[in-house]
């Protein structure tokens, strides 16, 4: 925590905005604007309530309104909803890079109730508290994100879902704010160990889940029809389905058997769109660790270069697109585009992408020299460019 107990009143304001998380978010999540403000705000409101606990007896306090020292900032956390492969845990990683606050990144299928094989929910604490280098105080004002929540509502096994309930009742009363007891070694509770008190009370909690069908039951709810939407292909439908999931309300959310009590808990819901031809052709090449961007590591290693064109890029993301599994398609259409490259990479060759390289065509070679540089070649790839790029094999 790099907020100090005894703020400057005049100093600069310790709080990031959600302006600034958001041109942070930017580097790595392509879209999602609406998802980014709203988590932004929700994180940004975090700190806030973390300075106030401070701040309020502070005898330096940096809030000169005396009126506004005994209000009570509650906390808000936030459900994030949206299609498999959208971009979900991928934004809550890029959060974490940039938040100052510990954080940690849970897997809600892993959990189960106390006494039973699996993790306890203590476990998600206990991650919180290595994030925070075993510090408790800091650990104290973390942020979780809990994923797959969904996944909590999903038993149908007789038995199974009693003990996926048990855990939704847990985690309610850790969400809520309650003094958890946090085994030191992370596992099971030891007999005769002695356990961390945790107050949960400022964690703050995001949890995310596909929710698959949801778009289904708030049309249906909306009374738009409930086939209506789900053909992926047709772009004017892409934009239905993306007006619905901004209708969701915790009580479509109930139809996947999660508690109304524990959704209760979670008042700010962010939705993020299914991704389109055009948001997978950026998320092609413009993220920071993007797969263009690694694949042309991958061969700079072996001092080959790589080049792809615009339609072939725009095919990736067709395909992808037409699967219906979001950015996450995104790589095993070109892993298996580029595995003869892979496996065989010449020195100072230059390997051209087409689009019907895509579709199954060889990917083209221009071999090169030794000190000859990359600029011949790649005068030589602008060339046949602007004269429309042929495979060879
Ligand atoms: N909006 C995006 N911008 C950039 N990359 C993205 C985006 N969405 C997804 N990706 C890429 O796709 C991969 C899969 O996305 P992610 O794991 O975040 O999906 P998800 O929404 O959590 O899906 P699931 O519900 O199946 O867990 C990410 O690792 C990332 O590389
Ligand atoms: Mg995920």
């Amino acid at each position: 925590m790099s907020i100090s107990p005894n703020p400057a009143p005049l100093g600069p304001c310790p709080i990031p905005s959600p302006r600034q998380i958001v041109e942070h978010l930017d580097r790595s999540v392509i879209g999602q604007d609406r998802a980014k403000r709203t988590l932004a705000i929700a994180v940004s409101n975090h700190y806030a309530r973390l300075l106030d606990a401070v701040d309020r007896n502070s005898p330096t306090p940096i809030l000169g309104d005396a009126s506004l020292r005994h209000v009570t900032i509650e906390k808000s956390n936030v459900l994030l909803i949206g299609p498999s492969g959208s971009g979900k845990t991928h934004l809550a990683r890029a959060l974490a890079e940039y938040l100052s606050v510990p954080f940690t990144i849970a897997d809600a299928t892993t959990l189960t109730e106390a006494g039973y094989v699996g993790e306890d929910v203590e476990t998600i604490l206990h991650k919180l508290l290595v994030a925070a280098g075993g510090d408790v105080q800091a650990a104290k004002g973390g942020i979780v994100y809990l994923d797959e929540i969904d996944k909590l509502g999903g038993g149908r096994v007789h038995g199974v879902k009693d003990l996926r309930l048990g855990v939704q009742h847990a985690l309610l009363k850790m969400i809520e704010g309650t003094v958890a007891n946090v085994p030191p070694s992370g596992g099971y509770k030891l007999v005769g160990e002695t356990c961390i008190p945790f107050d949960t009370t400022n964690v703050l909690f995001i949890c995310g889940g596909a929710f698959v069908g949801l778009e289904e039951v708030v049309a249906g709810r909306l009374g738009r029809g409930a086939s209506f939407g789900f053909d992926r292909s047709g772009s004017d439908h892409h934009e239905e389905v993306e007006g619905v999931l901004r209708h969701v309300l915790p009580g479509d959310l109930e139809a996947f058997g999660l508690i109304p009590e524990l959704l209760g808990r979670l008042p700010v819901i962010a939705s993020l769109d299914r991704l389109g031809i055009e948001d997978l052709v950026r998320i092609l090449k413009e993220p920071t660790n993007s797969l263009i961007g690694q694949y042309r590591k991958l061969l700079a290693y072996h001092r080959a270069s790589l080049v792809i064109s615009d339609g072939a890029l725009r095919e990736v993301a067709r395909i992808a697109h037409e699967r219906g599994t979001g950015a996450r398609g995104l790589r095993a259409i070109l892993e298996r585009v580029m595995e003869p490259v892979l496996f065989d990479p010449r020195p100072w060759a230059c390997y051209v992408v087409t689009e019907a390289a895509v579709r199954g065509g060889d990917v083209e070679v221009i071999p090169g020299m030794p000190g000859l540089g990359l600029a011949p070649l790649r005068a030589r790839v602008a060339g046949r460019t602007a004269g429309g790029m042929k495979p060879s094999s």
